[in-house]
């Protein structure tokens, strides 16, 4: 094996390590939410918004990008724990010039969500449970919650869009309101 193969395997090994260790730490894959699931979380935005757009895990800024080059004049705002999809996701929106993108490799557990207008989340139920206890103790005015596949346990959404894809995907709506 000569030294550009061994580099490349050991560039292979760290990132797949990464991404195991990444599931492993927050309890999902990096898994990218779909064209048409993107599509319809960010037409779930009701206009004009006042404050950031963040996406609570936003993986390899799927979700982020598109928003932020479909609204360039809007801050958008991205959470990653996994470094690798971060990193990825950092390299995409230097080479797309995304100034109105911020990317943080931040839990979002520990991040400060209050002055959001909208929050996007693609998370997992336990993942639900544990954001939840944290928007009943943060979140102090009404937010528009998106999220993919996923629902929030104390909250009724006021709407869910079922995609058309094999598994009806559907996407939660929320207009949180503070008790
Ligand atoms: C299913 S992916 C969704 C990615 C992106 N939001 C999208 O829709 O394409 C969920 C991401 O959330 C990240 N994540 C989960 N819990 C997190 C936490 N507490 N803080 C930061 N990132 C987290 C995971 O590492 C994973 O990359």
């Amino acid at each position: 094996m000569g030294l550009l193969e061994l580099i490349l395997l050991v560039f292979v090994l760290l990132t797949a390590f990464s991404i195991v260790w990444g599931t492993l730490q927050t309890g999902i894959s990096p898994m990218m939410s779909s064209g048409k699931a993107c599509q319809a979380m960010l037409s779930s935005i009701e206009w004009p918004v006042n404050g950031p757009l963040i996406d609570l895990g936003s993986g390899w800024g799927t979700l982020v990008i598109a928003a932020a080059r479909k609204y360039p004049h809007q801050q958008v705002i991205g959470y990653e724990l996994s470094w690798f999809p971060w990193l990825v996701s950092i390299i995409r929106k230097y080479s797309l010039r995304l100034d109105n993108l911020t990317l943080y490799r931040k839990d979002f557990m520990n991040a400060e969500i209050s002055d959001a207008a909208v929050l996007f989340c693609y998370l997992f139920p336990g993942g639900m449970v544990a954001l939840d206890k944290k928007l009943n103790r943060e979140l102090l005015k009404e937010t528009l919650i998106v999220s993919n596949t996923f629902a929030l346990p104390s909250c009724q959404p006021k709407k869910v869009i079922r995609l058309k894809d094999i598994y009806q995907t559907p996407i939660y709506v929320y207009d949180w309101q503070p008790a």
